[in-house]
């Protein structure tokens, strides 16, 4: 049987992560959080002394990581393993943030993690959460959503997510880093952040996180059915 496969892309700080994962919990799909594996690749360059940003030195460095993607059993969330050791906490850092969005600029990365994200999607039902999901990684995704909200009410919604875990931040630093990533991910020349044509737009700037949550719910259960 083929698998269902929902696709959500969007700017950072859209809920894209919550939502993602509790859509996936309701429909009993995979949730697959793209971002975290895009993370743990910076991790891996960074711990073997690469900037992130130089594409010359991450190229040969990469297949000399083991990224591995697993999800516990206890809570059922995924967790990011590089090099056999579970970095879930470390790539959550608020400065991986910048470093994940300048490695991912690099052609080879997005190629190296692209079989690895399909092969996801062909062995489960997912909700698969990015910025190219709908455009590169599963064009041909039953449910395309497109997740959006304006950059103020992200910095605020990001701002509140790093005080609970306890990270230092002020606010407008937060509003520029998400401007400037936003920014990135929009212009790089592969695979940039944009709306796929049949995707379907979601604002959640005026809606609650609840509201935001049926809003998708709705459009994944009208997509399966068509
Ligand atoms: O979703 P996130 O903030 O955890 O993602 C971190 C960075 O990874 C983001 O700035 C851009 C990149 N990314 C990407 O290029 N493609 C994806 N499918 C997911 C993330």
């Amino acid at each position: 049987m083929k698998h269902i496969s929902v696709a959500i892309d969007g700017p950072s700080g859209a809920g894209k992560s919550t939502l993602a994962r509790q859509a996936a919990a309701q429909m009993g799909y995979l949730y697959v959080d793209t971002g975290a594996i895009y993370r743990t690749v910076a991790l891996g360059a960074l711990r073997r002394g690469v900037e992130p940003s130089d594409a010359v030195a991450v190229e040969p460095v990469l297949s000399e990581m083991e990224i591995r993607l697993a999800y516990n059993p206890d809570d059922g969330l995924q967790h990011m393993y590089l090099d056999g050791e579970d970095v879930s906490e470390q790539i959550r850092l608020h400065e991986i943030s910048q470093h994940a969005s300048k490695i991912s600029a690099i052609p080879k990365v997005r190629e190296f993690l692209l079989e690895l994200q399909r092969d996801l999607a062909r062995n489960n039902d997912v909700v698969m959460d990015g910025r190219d999901i709908g455009t590169v990684v599963l064009p041909d995704a039953q449910v395309k959503i497109f997740l959006t909200a304006s950059a103020e009410a992200r910095a605020k919604r990001r701002f509140l997510e790093l005080q609970q875990r306890g990270q230092q931040a002020k606010f407008d630093t937060v509003l520029r880093d998400i401007i400037i990533r936003d920014e990135q991910d929009s212009n790089r020349p592969i695979a940039p952040l944009r709306q796929a044509e049949d995707a379907v737009l979601i604002d959640t700037t005026d809606l609650s996180l609840e509201q935001s949550l049926q809003a998708i719910l709705a459009v994944i259960r009208e997509g399966k059915r068509v």
